[in-house]
């Protein structure tokens, strides 16, 4: 059943006040602290695979020339960065020597520009390499962010005040294409010049993040999935999708990553416009969300739907949140979003982690990576893994101040 669209204020802040009062973080670390243990011995220092098959996630399938175990692709980084967190959260040295495995293979990825021609060198290079300085002050890795930084810079086109998503700047079809996504990739923007003291890379990532909030959330307070732009004029061309339902409609995951992206972008530039529009769309997100509160992969659909929830989604959208509740002034609207978190991780905690009986390596079951493609359909994810684990630190130290 499609979700008939609605003004009716969503029942999440009325029920599953059970649920919430169930939520015990702590346990719920320990859980994926133990998988996160047993990963490490199954992976050494190899990176498994963007999602689960059957639940269960094995090395990197080597694929398009890439060795089996390899650093390619977008998600490697929430591996290491998993078990920063996983150091943040224990002070554990096994975690630390564990992630501190993995910054060498970036150092390398970024060196010989492997499967870089992407705007996802924020996602990779925030986590593998800001994290570590941050956390313990390694210079080397932190230079390689600088670096990173530099290369995710050379993608941004002036004239439309965008970083391109994908390819060449000069291939005929990506030219001047953004993704919702890529707002999560201006924090090492951002990190970069306050690093350096260049305002140049936080001034491209705010024009960025300001044609995404201006062009690909609509009026109603969806956003597109991707949008593209002329880049000879830098007029907005037209939105459209690839893993969502409908290039009209909305899809979970990237409504989450606005609601995260948005809400640090005020984070980081303090433009108020960016704290209304993240409000705009986790209200959009919160008032289609099903009974369980765990979004389907896209919001068109609702409960009756045989359709399948994306929990990456909703990890994503808790964090998002929560950052969004901490930056807002004490009030009902803080608290709103505050209690939306916590009840949408509660669901997560109870109905989405393996049970007895589940056999899988995954903290979350039940994401959906690319439904149109069939790709990573009810399974577990990378980045869903680690947004929950990053929602259950968050939970336990609401001032820690993380990686983005
Ligand atoms: N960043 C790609 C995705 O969310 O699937």
């Amino acid at each position: 059943m499609l979700h008939q669209t609605s003004t009716q204020p969503s029942p999440l802040f009325e029920r599953d006040w059970m649920i919430t009062k169930a939520l015990d973080a702590k346990q719920a670390v320990q859980r994926a602290l133990q998988t996160i243990d047993a990963n490490m011995i199954t992976f050494g220092d190899r990176f498994p695979d963007d999602t689960t098959i059957g639940n269960v996630y094995t090395l990197r399938r080597a694929r398009n020339g890439f060795d089996e175990g390899g650093n390619f692709g977008w998600t490697t980084s929430f591996w290491p960065g998993m078990l920063w967190l996983a150091y943040d959260l224990t002070g554990s040295d096994v975690y630390r020597r564990g992630a501190e495995r993995y910054i060498q293979s970036f150092v390398e990825r970024l060196k010989n520009k492997i499967d870089l021609d992407t705007h996802d060198v924020g996602f990779l290079y925030t986590l593998a390499c800001v994290a570590p300085w941050r956390l313990t002050g390694n210079t080397h890795a932190k230079q390689t962010a600088l670096k990173a930084a530099d290369h995710l810079m050379a993608r941004y086109l002036e004239k439309v005040g965008i970083i391109q998503a994908w390819g060449n700047l000069d291939h005929p079809e990506q030219r001047g294409s953004t993704i919702i996504d890529s707002l999560m990739n201006m924090p090492l923007l951002y990190w970069a010049s306050a690093e350096t003291g260049e305002p140049r890379f936080g001034s491209a990532a705010h024009r960025h993040a300001a044609q995404l909030r201006d062009h690909v959330v609509r009026p109603d307070s969806t956003t597109y999935h991707i949008f593209y732009w002329d880049v000879e004029t830098g007029e907005p061309l037209r939105g459209s999708t690839v893993q969502g339902y409908a290039d009209s409609s909305c899809w979970a995951r990237g409504q989450a990553w606005a609601i995260y992206g948005f809400s640090l972008s005020y984070r980081h530039t303090g433009d108020e416009k960016f704290l209304r529009t993240a409000e705009r769309c986790a209200d959009y997100f919160l008032d289609h969300l099903p009974a369980d509160n765990v979004a389907y992969w896209d919001l068109v659909f609702d409960d009756g739907s045989e359709e399948e929830r994306d929990s990456s989604a909703a990890a994503i959208a808790v964090c998002g949140l929560q950052e969004l509740s901490k930056r807002l002034p004490d009030g009902e609207r803080k608290r709103r979003y505050q209690s939306a978190a916590e009840t949408i991780l509660a669901s997560l905690v109870r109905y989405y982690t393996p049970g007895d009986g589940i056999e899988s390596n995954a903290l979350l079951l039940h994401g959906v990576y690319d439904k149109p493609k069939a790709v990573g359909v009810d399974e577990g994810n990378l980045w869903g893994d680690y947004f929950y684990l990053e929602a259950l630190a968050r939970t336990l130290n609401p001032n820690r101040e993380l990686y983005w």
